[in-house]
Formats: structure tokens, sequence, C-alpha cells
């Protein structure tokens, strides 16, 4: 690796690679985290799709009713709630800068938009307070709560949960059957979003490059989009008032 660090051009590395018959380390560490994140977002990406012939109510899409809406709108307020606490809570144990800083900003945002959000609530004249979180949708974050590694926070919680939702978002903005008091909040809400959608991917690309760390953060996606689907279907049904979660 000596000279490397200095100026790195493409003749040194073809350079290198001809002398050893590798690549230098470092673009062998980037190439190996970039395929372990094309596999992540390969099984997010099949989550999404699983979604499209039946929209979920979380999607909005299928309501018909502004007291359906308004429940899943509620436990969409809890979702984002409980998303600022998980991110204020991981900064202690987040030595990463960069990771950190994300977090705190993350933090703010998550509580803007539950402000968004229950404000809306309170001018449909319910209390945006009064939900009672499903026993899925609790057990999905205390779940992720417990992961203790950067790259499984981010990949599980902002990798994978933030691009379920970002999906299921433009879906509902797209929808006709959609009202546009839903709508307005929700504008805000993805373009935030999509402002920082790469973050996780950037910060995989750093840090996930062991087999251990890889292994681990591939655990915790599969571990979010399960808990996810039964969250959705819980919601399906508490929402559209066929069960009580
Ligand atoms: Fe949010
Ligand atoms: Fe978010």
């Amino acid at each position: 690796m000596e000279g490397l660090s200095e100026a790195i051009n493409s003749r040194d590395i073809l350079q290198h690679r001809s002398q050893t018959g590798r690549y230098p380390e470092f673009i062998e560490t980037n190439m190996n985290s970039e395929t372990f994140l094309q596999e992540i977002l390969g099984m997010v990406n099949d989550f999404c799709r699983g979604l499209d012939d039946q929209p979920p109510a979380y999607s909005y899409i299928p309501l018909r009713t502004d007291e359906e809406r308004i429940r899943v709108m509620k436990s969409r307020l809890f979702n984002e709630l409980r998303a600022a606490d998980l991110f204020g809570t991981w900064l202690k144990t987040t030595p990463e800068f960069e990771v950190k800083a994300a977090m705190a900003e993350s933090a703010h945002e998550e509580m803007e938009h539950a402000d968004l959000l229950s404000k809306r609530i309170r001018e449909l004249g319910s209390d945006p307070f009064d939900y009672r979180p499903l026993p899925a949708q609790v057990a999905m974050f205390n779940a992720i709560e417990g992961l203790s590694d950067t790259c499984q926070r981010v990949a599980g919680f902002s990798l994978a949960g933030e691009a379920v939702a970002t999906y299921l978002t433009q879906k509902s903005l797209q929808a006709e059957s959609v009202p546009e008091w839903i709508k307005q909040p929700y504008r805000r809400i993805t373009e935030d979003e999509e402002g920082h959608g790469s973050m996780p991917q950037v910060i995989l690309k750093r840090y996930a490059t062991t087999d251990e760390r890889q292994e681990a953060a591939r655990r915790a996606v599969a571990m979010r989009l399960v808990l996810f689907r039964e969250y959705l279907s819980s919601l399906d049904r508490w929402a559209m008032g066929k069960d009580r979660w």
C-alpha cells in the first residue's frame, strides 16, 4: 500500500494491480461494501414490489372514510415520534462523528414530521395522542431499539424502514383515492426524506466493510422487513375495522 495514500490515480491503481494481482486494499474494500449495499437494497426493493398489488392501509390508498384515514395518520404519527426517540437514544452509543451528527438532525426532523401530522389530526377534530400502538408496532420499534452496531441501526432502521415508508408515501401522493388533506403534510415529509435519502448508503459503504458487520446489518434488514410486514398487516386489520390489531 506504499505510496497509495499520497497521489492516487488510475495509473497507480493499475500498476498496483499488475504488480500484485490485486486492486489496492481501499478499492477492494469499497467494492465489497458496494456489493453488500446492492444486496440489501435488493431485499428492500423486493419487499416494496411485493406491496404493489395490494397497497396497504399505511399508504392510505385502500381507505374509504376519514375515520379510517385518521387512524392510520395517528399510527404513523406514533412512528415519527418513536423514530425521534430512537435517533436520540442512539446518539450516546454512536462513536462515528458524521453518523452521530446525522442522527441528531434526524431526531429533530422526525419531531417536525410529528408536529405536521399532529396538527393535521387536530384540525380534523381528533386527538392525535389518544392512539394506542399496535402490538406489532411496539415489537418492531423495541426490536430495532435493541440493535447495537451503527451498521445494523443504519441498515435496519434508516435504510430499510425509511425506504419502504418513502416508497409507500410516494404511492399515496400519486393516488387519486387519497385526499389532499393527507397529501399536504406528506409532501413535506417526503421532501425531507428524499433530501437525505442517500445518507444511509454513504454510511454503510464507509463502515460495512467486514463480513461480521455486513452479516449483522443483513440480519437487521431481514428482521426489520419481517416486523414491518406484521405491522402493515396489523394496521390493515385495525384501521379498516376488521380486528382489534
Ligand atoms: Fe419522518
Ligand atoms: Fe425519517
